[in-house]
């Protein structure tokens, strides 16, 4: 979604930004546009549709000198793709950068009759109604801060004015804004990826803060103006990780790189001698896990299928507990009620996505305890939750989601092996998980290195089709559906997941030779029925690719088998996503498209 840069220093302010606006192309944008302060604190301004590049042209026509600045990239959501709608707006001597949307800019903008608007945005109607109260001998922060107590609705900006032309005034309302202290020089960003490389030392704005920033300090109030004690904050990772190591997209790296990244999620927190598990942050006492009688986990998109996942999990290993998994933007509306003894499980990688968020505010105040399963170090549901672990799959720059999901499951099943355990579970199953859990980085390592030239020629063959089916019993339901969202948000190729129990009850009737059909069949007590699932497929003349853990000996007919040598009895399914995550890949890349930034996407969905 939207991003935001901001600089005040020594340095020119236009290569600052640029270089911050690249680090947050990942989250998807549709136009951009900086505009900065010179020497003699004129404005200039410089916006434009599509890339980053499109914008250095324009910039490398006419380059800006200023030591001060502010960037954006837009994710269209009030008005069309168009220069005008680009930010930074401004109105009479305020420049404004946005992120979020105020609910009410059209009540605002009634009232706002002497401007004259040259865009659709709710963002160009916040930099009039500042705008409207910087008159005599009101600041620059006096009108923000006047301004924002009449909007209703979410923000991250950064605004500055000709007329106080060493400052930017920043404020937060549910859209991330980080302000990095460097030395003569402040930067300021969405996402804390553009800060690296510059500072570690940095202040997460809450919602309801506003900072007034200059290059050597930051005061720091609440919307009423009265002054806040800051506490700068250690920046975690760094800048190599957001490169793409040598690899031709983010998204095959992170891929690639899930045996490193799952080593990390699990060290130091799975015991194969002992075969015990334990997640640090849970801060929860053997008697509060012992009385946990039911988990409601929230997530959206490929989160909430790590979720689905769990719970199947959860379930099998944990007597007595009830699981359900929820969709974060139905969920916060939903007249819910959570028994007596409930906890949540808050999943999110950006830890930023608006609807979990709103989720998990609502779930804490019915009183039930909140934990999150969470990647982005220091992000808003990582602040807010009661407790939780981070998955510690290092930054995820591709828009779609691949290292994240298989850390979120597997720090999910620690949780279920420590659950299990409170509750008198089987020893010899939470065992078999730690131990699985704890092969799981070279087993997954095996399979990408055996099956990515096999998934590449796949992808060669189902590359030109229009539309596929995933299916899967059991464990391997979950991982269906996942493999259907990660193909058509990349491939564009209209995929649906389904239980392949539920051919009959529907989605059989697409059924034909324009169809391919995925199988994700696990040995095992449901192999036959599964098996059963693909005859009717193919029967009806359905291309059938079947992804299994069966060995040579169970005969299998279809158009393709991929095979996994494993001896996992609980873990395979993730395993059988690694291959769903190479085959979506080599799709899209065969396909021409942009693999890491796909059309209409958004990384962090900070909006509704
Ligand atoms: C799919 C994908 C999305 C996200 C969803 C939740 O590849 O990336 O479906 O999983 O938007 O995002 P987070 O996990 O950041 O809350």
């Amino acid at each position: 979604m939207c991003g935001i840069v901001g600089y005040v220093g020594k340095k020119t302010a236009q290569d600052i930004l640029i270089n911050g606006l690249k680090r947050l192309e990942y989250r998807g944008y549709d136009s951009a546009g900086i505009a900065t302060l010179d020497e003699d604190a004129n404005p200039h301004c410089a916006r434009s549709v599509g890339k980053i590049a499109e914008l250095e042209k324009v910039l490398a026509a006419k380059p800006h000198e200023g030591k001060i600045g502010i960037g954006h990239t837009r994710w269209a959501t009030h008005g069309g793709v168009t220069v005008n709608n680009a930010h930074p707006h401004r109105a009479g001597d305020v420049f404004l950068v946005h992120n979020g949307i105020i609910e009410n800019y059209k009540e605002l903008k009634a009232k706002l009759s002497d401007h004259e608007f040259k865009s659709d945005t709710d963002t160009e109607v916040l930099a009039a109604l500042i705008d409207s109260y910087y008159k005599g001998k009101a600041t620059l922060a006096d009108a923000v801060a006047k301004a924002l107590s009449e909007v209703r609705g979410t923000y991250g900006i950064i605004a500055f004015s000709p007329r106080e032309p060493e400052q930017l005034v920043v404020a937060r309302f549910g859209s991330p804004l980080i302000v990095g202290l460097g030395k003569d020089e402040t930067i300021i960003a969405s996402d804390a990826s553009a800060l690296l490389g510059y500072t570690r030392n940095a202040i997460y704005l809450n919602d309801g803060e506003l900072a007034i920033c200059t290059r050597d300090d930051i005061d720091l109030r609440n919307l009423k103006l009265e002054s806040i004690k800051a506490k700068p904050e250690e920046i975690q990772g760094d800048a190599e990780q957001i490169q793409k190591g040598g690899y031709d997209h983010f998204l095959l790296k992170e891929i690639m790189e899930q045996p490193t990244t799952l080593h990390n999620t699990l060290s130091g927190r799975i015991n194969v001698k002992q075969g015990t598990m334990r997640l640090g942050g849970f801060n929860l006492t053997p008697k509060e896990l012992r009385e946990i009688e039911h988990v409601v986990i929230v997530g959206c998109g490929t989160a909430y299928y790590a979720g689905l996942l769990a719970s199947y999990y959860i379930e099998q290993i944990v007597p007595d507990v009830t699981t359900e998994v929820v969709i974060a933007s139905e969920y916060r509306y939903r007249s819910f009620h959570l028994p007596k003894h409930s906890v949540a499980l808050i999943v999110s990688q950006s830890g930023e996505t608006a609807d979990t968020l709103a989720c998990l505010r609502e779930i804490k105040q019915r009183g039930a305890k909140v934990f999150g399963i969470v990647n982005v170090v220091g992000s808003t549901i990582a602040r807010e939750v009661d407790g939780g672990s981070y998955v510690y799959a290092g930054p995820e720059i591709s828009v779609a989601s691949t290292k994240a999901f298989t850390s979120q499951v597997a720090t999910m099943l620690i949780f279920a092996g420590m659950l299990s355990e409170a509750h008198g579970g089987n020893r010899e199953t939470i065992a078999k998980l730690a131990t699985e859990l704890d092969a799981l980085p070279d087993e997954i390592a095996k399979t990408l290195e055996t099956c990515a030239p096999i998934m590449k020629e796949l992808a060669g063959k189902y590359c030109k089709y229009d539309d596929a089916l995933y299916l899967g019993r059991d464990t391997a339901f979950p991982i269906a559906l996942e493999g259907a969202l990660k193909l058509k948000e990349i491939s564009y190729i209209h995929a649906e997941g389904y239980a392949t129990g539920e051919l009959k009850h529907g989605p059989i009737a697409l059924v034909d030779s324009t169809y391919f059909e995925v199988f994700n069949i696990l040995k095992g007590r449901l192999f036959e029925k599964s098996i059963g699932g693909l005859q009717e497929v193919r029967a009806r003349g359905g291309k059938a690719i079947v992804l299994t853990d069966a060995p040579e000996s169970l005969d299998i007919e279809a158009d393709d088998i991929v095979r996994i040598d494993t001896k996992f009895e609980l873990l395979t399914p993730i395993l059988l996503n690694t291959l769903q995550q190479l085959f979506a890949y080599y799709v899209a890349v065969a396909r021409g498209n942009d693999v890491d930034q796909p059309r209409n996407l958004a990384k962090s969905v900070t909006v509704e």
